[in-house]
């Protein structure tokens, strides 16, 4: 008897928890390993913020609460998308998940029949693709150029578009390139997509990480007709620092928001409420902090930058976004040798230099590795130290 069901056939475990498990379990042996792998920030959760889920549990808000989240985070995150996205926002609109995770895999499965073709931009984060084939539907992806923010482009849309094309996927800022969408491609890219009549899925949960003065556009903002074509994901994970707390959030139809409600009343119920009631005060109270947490990213980029560009083998744009950066390793690849990819890479850097980081093949990008530099730069600068001497073993 096969017992386990054929829907898991082709689906491949996170690589980048996988990495991260590795890199966890070396030095659960002992050694000191510099991680580059998490895509988490490294910063504490504000007070405020751990303050309000004591407050809540002090309060006895320690029962369920609705499905699709309290009316309390709801009008929080309307009024707040409103704000920042310039198009009305009602609590009708929005869905409170357990995580942006949860949120992406529920909108997929109330929207794609067997066979229903998702465009996703290559490279992407690495859990897109098989929530779409868990759902049932076909992955499609569209290789995206570097001099475009890796941003795809409405010409290379319309080329990939079939009769079963139902949605199309935006990640900007993105994980793993850091790249933020031009307006002027994404305005296109939107448009084109309406006109289609397809369905636009923008993954935001990198917004507020931006700098340089670059400025975040959403696809909502953007779209000149047919808004409710456009769902929108966001959360607290990577803003405020509270990738475990497990909040985050669509935004969208009604009616879409109301399948999902069914898929999460039958699976996993409410997001936890404690942390429901301490995202309301992270989205509604000042977000000061965030300033000095960028400027922090800032100078940790630049380390990163201008060391791994000073490395033979090694080309890497400045991403204006997120905490990761994308460099191009195939010469360090082809030196490994013959027949080797960029997961041997990244495997043989945790095993020579101890650093943890995540090869670019999961992402759709092979050739490639992810660094987050969502740490110190103490530790940026150590790990970076043992790279090049690895290199020079090369
Ligand atoms: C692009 C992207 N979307 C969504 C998520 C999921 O975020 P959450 O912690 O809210 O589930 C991540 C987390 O790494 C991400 O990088």
């Amino acid at each position: 008897m096969k017992k386990i069901s054929s829907r898991l056939d082709s689906i491949k475990p996170s690589a980048t928890l996988a990495f991260t498990q590795k890199a966890a379990d070396l030095k659960s042996q002992g050694l000191d390993i510099v991680a580059f792998s998490a895509g988490e920030p490294d910063f504490e959760t504000p007070l405020h913020i751990v303050n309000a889920a004591k407050k809540a549990l002090d309060d006895g808000l320690t029962r369920y609460t609705p499905v699709t989240g309290t009316i309390a985070l709801k009008t929080a995150v309307a009024q707040s998308s409103s704000d920042c996205r310039k198009v009305p926002c009602d609590t009708k609109q929005v869905i409170i998940g357990v995580g942006a995770k949860h949120v992406l895999y529920n909108y997929f499965m109330a929207v794609l029949d067997e066979g229903d073709e998702v465009i996703i931009p290559s490279p992407y984060w690495v859990s897109y693709p098989d929530q779409v084939c868990l759902a049932g539907g076909t992955p499609v992806f569209v290789e995206t150029r570097p001099e475009d923010n890796w941003t795809l482009t409405a010409e290379q849309l319309e080329k990939a578009v079939t009769p079963k094309t139902k949605v199309v996927l935006i990640n900007s800022p993105s994980n793993p390139t850091g790249g933020v969408a031009p307006k002027a491609i994404l305005e296109k890219l939107v448009d084109k997509a309406l006109e289609l009549d397809l369905l636009i899925i923008s993954d935001e949960i990198y917004r507020d990480i931006i700098y340089d003065g670059v400025e975040f556009h959403s696809p909502l903002t953007l779209a000149k007709e047919k808004k409710e074509n456009v769902f929108v994901v966001d959360g607290v994970s990577k803003t405020f620092a509270m990738t475990g707390w497990r909040i985050g959030w669509g935004i969208g139809d009604p009616a879409i928001i109301s399948a999902m409600g069914k898929i999460q009343g039958q699976s996993t119920s409410n997001a936890t409420s404690i942390a429901q009631a301490a995202s309301v005060i992270a989205v509604t109270k000042s977000m000061d902090f965030l300033d000095d947490w960028n400027s922090q990213y800032v100078e940790r980029r630049d380390i990163m930058i201008e060391r791994l560009n000073a490395m033979d083998g090694v080309t890497c744009r400045t991403p204006q976004g997120a905490f990761y950066v994308f460099p191009n390793v195939e010469p360090l690849v082809k030196k490994l040798g013959k027949d080797k990819n960029d997961v041997d890479l990244a495997t043989w850097l945790l095993e020579e230099a101890l650093v943890a980081t995540v090869p670019g093949t999961p992402f759709g990008a092979p050739g490639y590795l992810r660094l987050s530099y969502a740490t110190s730069k103490e530790l940026i600068n150590k790990g970076l130290d043992r790279i090049e001497e690895a290199l020079k073993k090369l």
